[in-house]
């Protein structure tokens, strides 16, 4: 099957870079914290106080192995923990092509300071989490990644054309969209 995965951290722009290509490639968008919210009918915040992060993470597992099924091919943005999973690596790798994108603990910081959204930041000291579980994870991003894109200081420009380069490069998604229409 070849989706487009898109992974990272938290920041990293999965998700307006998952909508970019979409729209892009002409394909369909899928965010698995989105899918995950609509299923359980609760936002992330209210599933990590409610059910825990545990719960989350098989909803999580839960999620990759529905898109598995899903016929046609799309973008697929994902919450920024789902590859701490070495069981959805195997997921991952079904499903298509995991484009990572690295970002620094800084850029993080700076997207992020006056985030409200994400539990795992509502804590005393935000840029230690970050860099904690930053450093933490790395390693399975990188382990998960079939493409690796450094974000930090580009634009989303910058961020498109390198990934659109690299799928083309190795033949994931045919050439040909340079007609993009950049006004949005
Ligand atoms: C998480 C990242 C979030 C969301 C949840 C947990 C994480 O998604 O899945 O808050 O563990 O890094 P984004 O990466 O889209 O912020």
């Amino acid at each position: 099957m070849s989706n487009v995965i898109l992974i990272g951290f938290m920041g990293s722009g999965k998700t307006t870079v998952g909508l970019r290509l979409s729209y892009r490639l002409k394909r369909v968008v899928e965010d698995t914290d989105k899918l995950i919210e609509k299923k359980e009918n609760k936002s992330i915040s209210e599933i990590f106080s409610t059910n825990g992060e545990d719960a989350f993470r098989k909803m999580e597992t839960d999620c990759l192995r529905e898109l598995l099924s899903f016929k046609q091919e799309r973008i697929i943005s994902t919450g920024g923990g789902l590859p701490i999973r070495r069981e959805n690596h195997a997921l991952l790798r079904k499903l298509g092509t995991v484009v990572y994108l690295q970002i620094s603990p800084a850029c993080v910081w700076e997207r992020l300071k006056n985030d409200t959204q994400r539990p795992l930041l509502q804590c005393e000291n935000p840029l230690h989490k970050i860099q904690e579980l930053l450093s933490e994870r790395v390693s399975f991003y990188e382990e998960a990644a079939d493409i690796v894109i450094d974000v930090d200081g580009k634009n989303m420009e910058q961020v498109l054309a390198e990934i659109t380069e690299k799928l083309e490069a190795c033949g994931c998604i045919e050439g040909g969209t340079e007609n993009e229409d950049f006004s949005d």
